[in-house]
């Protein structure tokens, strides 16, 4: 006989119950185990915008088995970018939904807004996937800190070969690579032999635009910010992707780089002309001094938090553009090219031609406290970090 609804609702009850039919069981397997069809589920969920620390709790909930057009799945790997920090501080443009339908009794969001799920089962009306494939997100919003979900595939992106690649290789591609490619592509015609210059080099989107650029054939300049220790690893570590100068900050604003710049550049034959600004601040002034006429310096973050002033006489006598770049509006507006982007840079993955960047992965079991979690995400926005923060969840299928 079935249980009733409101018994496997309750988390707690329904894994006491499993643990009696079941011994002996270790603790990273009480949860998802999967008794009549129903996946118990774990999210890092906010009912109101604030800091991480303060708004993010972890909620438990059940999900029924998947009938008509529903998807359920079970999540591998979650990045913690920087936009979704500023998303639950509520000051991010896309908003997530808040619902009740995760059984809370506020209206409640789930943190993240990347990752790459498998897909446990589905509904008889849905024809794109099945049992075991891995699945991405088609936009942001959809939360992604969580253990399972029950969609519909207008929200996903189905991986066609993940043949070779990681969870973390997958669960990363869609936002950082993606806004890289673009940035390298859709703003200036860049020959082989020509030159970018990027500040936060060594951020996600600046290790993926030197890879792929060296692919490309381009040359770039690398700005990243100085530090106490771990200079000289960093650089290496940059010029090992491919990138032909690194430089701090400070070497970059001293009047002898110039020097060092026209050198690299044979003179300026070999122009420099598309700036990448992740940070803001005089830096991209600086940046944009060294651009050749008719060049391009593209925003896409702003790390700093500090304002980015048009240089007029660049603007006038140089016309030199500045823009802006949002991978999410380029994701809706032009979805195919972005699973084609996606799919590409899957494949060089796999080719060993794109490398993964440094991580933090934290494991996300069962058993794994709110505690941990939630401090994971707080420390995103902290500087100096040896890798990005991504969660790998362990709940076997
Ligand atoms: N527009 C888009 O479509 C788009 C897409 C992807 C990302 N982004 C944005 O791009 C930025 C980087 O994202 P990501 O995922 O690549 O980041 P990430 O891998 O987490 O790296 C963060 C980068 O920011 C730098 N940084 C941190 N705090 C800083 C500060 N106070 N001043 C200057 N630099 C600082 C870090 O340098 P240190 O190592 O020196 O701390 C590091 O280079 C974020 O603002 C993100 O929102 C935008």
């Amino acid at each position: 006989m079935a249980p009733s609804r409101a018994l496997l609702s309750s988390t707690t009850t329904c894994t006491r119950q499993l643990r009696s039919l079941r011994a002996p069981i270790k603790p990273s397997q009480l949860r998802s185990i999967s008794a009549y069809g129903y996946e118990q589920a774990k999210c890092l969920a906010f009912d109101k915008y604030g800091e991480p620390k303060d708004v993010l709790r972890l909620h438990s909930h059940s999900i029924s088995p998947p009938h008509g057009d529903l998807v359920t799945v079970r999540f591998l790997a979650s990045p913690i970018n920087p936009a979704d920090i500023n998303q639950i501080q509520g000051v991010y443009p896309t908003k997530p939904s808040f619902t009740t339908s995760l059984s809370t009794s506020e209206p409640t969001a789930v943190g993240g807004n990347e990752g790459v799920a498998e897909v446990l089962s589905a509904g008889n009306k849905v024809k794109d996937v099945q049992k075991g494939d891995w699945v991405i997100l088609k936009k942001q919003g959809f939360g992604t800190w969580r253990t399972h979900a029950q969609t519909t595939m207008e929200n996903l992106v189905p991986i066609k070969n993940k043949d070779g690649l990681k969870p973390e290789q997958v669960g990363m591609v869609s936002v950082n690579p993606c806004t890289a490619y673009r940035m390298l592509k859709d703003f200036v015609d860049l020959q082989p032999g020509q030159w970018f210059v990027q500040n936060g080099a060594n951020s996600g989107v600046g290790r993926a635009a030197i890879q792929l650029g060296k692919l490309w054939g381009y040359e770039s300049i690398n700005i990243v910010r100085k530090r106490d220790s771990g200079m000289e690893e960093l650089k290496q570590d940059l010029q090992s992707l491919g990138a032909d100068i690194v430089v701090t900050d400070e070497e970059f604003e001293k009047k002898d780089f110039r020097d060092r710049v026209k050198e690299a550049t044979n003179g300026g034959r070999e122009p420099i002309r598309l700036g990448l600004n992740c940070v803001g601040g005089s830096l991209v002034n600086s940046m944009a001094k060294h651009l050749a006429p008719d060049s391009h310096m593209v925003t896409y973050g702003a790390m700093s938090k500090q304002p980015v002033q048009l240089p007029t006489g660049l603007l006038i006598f140089k016309n030199i553009s500045f823009d802006g770049f949002w991978v999410s509006r380029w994701s809706e507006q032009k979805p195919d090219e972005k699973e084609r982007c996606v799919q590409e840079v899957l494949d060089l993955t796999r080719e060993g031609k794109f490398k993964d960047m440094p991580m933090q992965p934290l494991t996300w079991n069962w058993e794994t406290k709110q505690d941990q979690l939630v401090q994971a995400v707080q420390g995103t926005l902290e500087g100096f970090r040896s890798g990005k923060g991504i969660f790998v969840f362990g709940n076997e299928a």
